[in-house]
C-alpha cells in the first residue's frame, strides 16, 4: 500500500539528478492521475492510492525518467490563463511567448475588429489567446505542420473560437495568396523557429529529443524566418498595421537591423520579458 506522501517521495528520489525539478514533476503527474490540485496532495498526504492509480503514475514517472517533458506526459500546458492540449509533434507553449500576446493586447483598441495573421501556429497558443481576448477579430493561422494545425483546431474548438480562425496549411505567406488578403492584415504575429541549426543538439534533452525540429530550426544563424517575414510582411499588412515577433535571447538587435534595411518599418520597439531578456521586436508598418 502506498500513500500520496510515499509516492511523491519515491518518484522524487528516482528523478533526482535526472530532471531540474524532481518533486514538482512528481506532483504535477500525481495531480493529473488523481485529477486533483496541489493543495489536495498537501492536505491528503496519507491517502492510499489504488492499484490502478499507482500503475498509471509509475508509467508516467518512467516516461519522465526517459526525458519526456511533463507537458507531453499529462497532455497539456497552460498559456495566457487557458489550457492547451499538447502532444509530441507540437511545440509546448512557453511562458515567454505571453510577452508577445500581451504586447499586442496592449497595442490595440479592444472594441475594434482586426484581421490577424499568425505564422507558425503550433498548438495555437498565440492564435487562440488573441482570438479569445480580442473578440471580433479574425485570425489567419498558418503552419507547415498538419499535425500542429489539427491540434490547434482542437484547442480552438475547446476554447470556443474555432469560427473566428482560418487554419492554413503551408509555408510562411504562401497560403495567404489563395485567399486575397494582400494589404488587409492589421496585425502580423509570429514566434518562428529561431534556434541556429548547430545549437539544437546542445539544448536540454526534453527539447532536442522530444520537441519537433521543425518548430526549432531557424537555419544557420537562426534568422532565416525573420528575413522572410520582414521582407514579405509589408505586402500583406496594411499601412498603419502592426508586426510583433518573438525573438531568441540575443537576436533582437539583428532583427531590428533587418527591419531597418527594409522600407516601411517605423516605431520599432523591443519588449523585455520578466528576466530582462529582449523577447519581442514590434514595429508599425507605414508607406
Ligand atoms: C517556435 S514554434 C511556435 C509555435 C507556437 N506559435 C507557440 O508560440 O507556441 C514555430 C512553429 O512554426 C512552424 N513552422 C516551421 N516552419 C514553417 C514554415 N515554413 N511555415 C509555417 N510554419 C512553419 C512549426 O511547425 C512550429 O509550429
Amino acid at each position: 500500500m502506498i500513500t500520496i506522501h510515499k509516492a511523491l517521495q519515491e518518484a522524487r528520489d528516482k528523478l533526482e539528478n535526472k530532471t531540474a525539478t524532481p518533486l514538482l514533476d512528481a506532483q504535477v503527474i500525481l495531480c493529473h492521475v488523481l485529477k486533483v490540485d496541489k493543495l489536495y496532495l498537501i492536505m491528503h498526504k496519507e491517502r492510499i492510492l489504488t492499484k490502478e492509480e499507482v500503475y498509471e503514475y509509475n508509467e508516467m514517472i518512467k516516461k519522465r525518467l526517459c526525458g519526456v517533458p511533463v507537458q507531453y506526459i499529462i497532455g497539456k500546458q497552460e498559456f495566457m490563463g487557458l489550457d492547451f492540449h499538447v502532444e509530441e509533434g507540437v511545440l509546448i507553449p512557453r511562458p515567454d511567448t505571453e510577452i508577445l500576446v500581451e504586447k499586442v493586447l496592449n497595442s490595440i483598441d479592444k472594441d475594434d475588429k482586426y484581421n490577424i495573421v499568425d505564422i507558425g501556429t503550433g498548438s495555437g497558443a498565440i492564435t487562440i489567446s488573441l482570438a479569445k481576448y480580442m473578440e471580433g477579430s479574425h485570425v489567419y493561422s498558418i503552419d507547415i505542420s498538419k499535425k500542429a494545425l489539427d491540434i490547434a483546431a482542437k484547442n480552438a474548438e475547446s476554447h470556443g473560437v474555432l469560427s473566428r480562425i482560418t487554419f492554413l496549411n503551408g509555408s510562411l505567406f504562401k497560403p495567404l495568396n489563395d485567399i486575397g488578403v494582400e494589404g488587409q492584415i492589421d496585425i502580423l504575429v509570429s514566434n518562428p523557429p529561431y534556434i541556429p541549426t548547430a545549437d539544437i543538439e546542445n539544448l536540454q534533452i526534453e527539447v532536442s529529443k522530444f520537441e519537433p525540429k521543425l518548430a526549432l530550426d531557424g537555419g544557420e544563424d537562426g534568422l532565416d524566418f525573420y528575413r522572410e517575414i520582414i521582407n514579405t510582411a509589408p505586402k500583406y499588412v496594411r499601412s498603419g498595421g502592426l508586426i510583433a515577433l518573438e525573438v531568441g535571447h540575443d537576436q533582437a538587435r539583428r532583427v531590428i537591423e533587418l527591419m531597418k534595411e527594409k522600407k516601411g518599418y517605423v516605431d520599432i520597439e523591443i519588449t523585455k520579458d520578466l528576466s530582462g531578456i529582449e523577447r519581442v521586436v514590434s514595429a508599425g508598418i507605414k508607406f
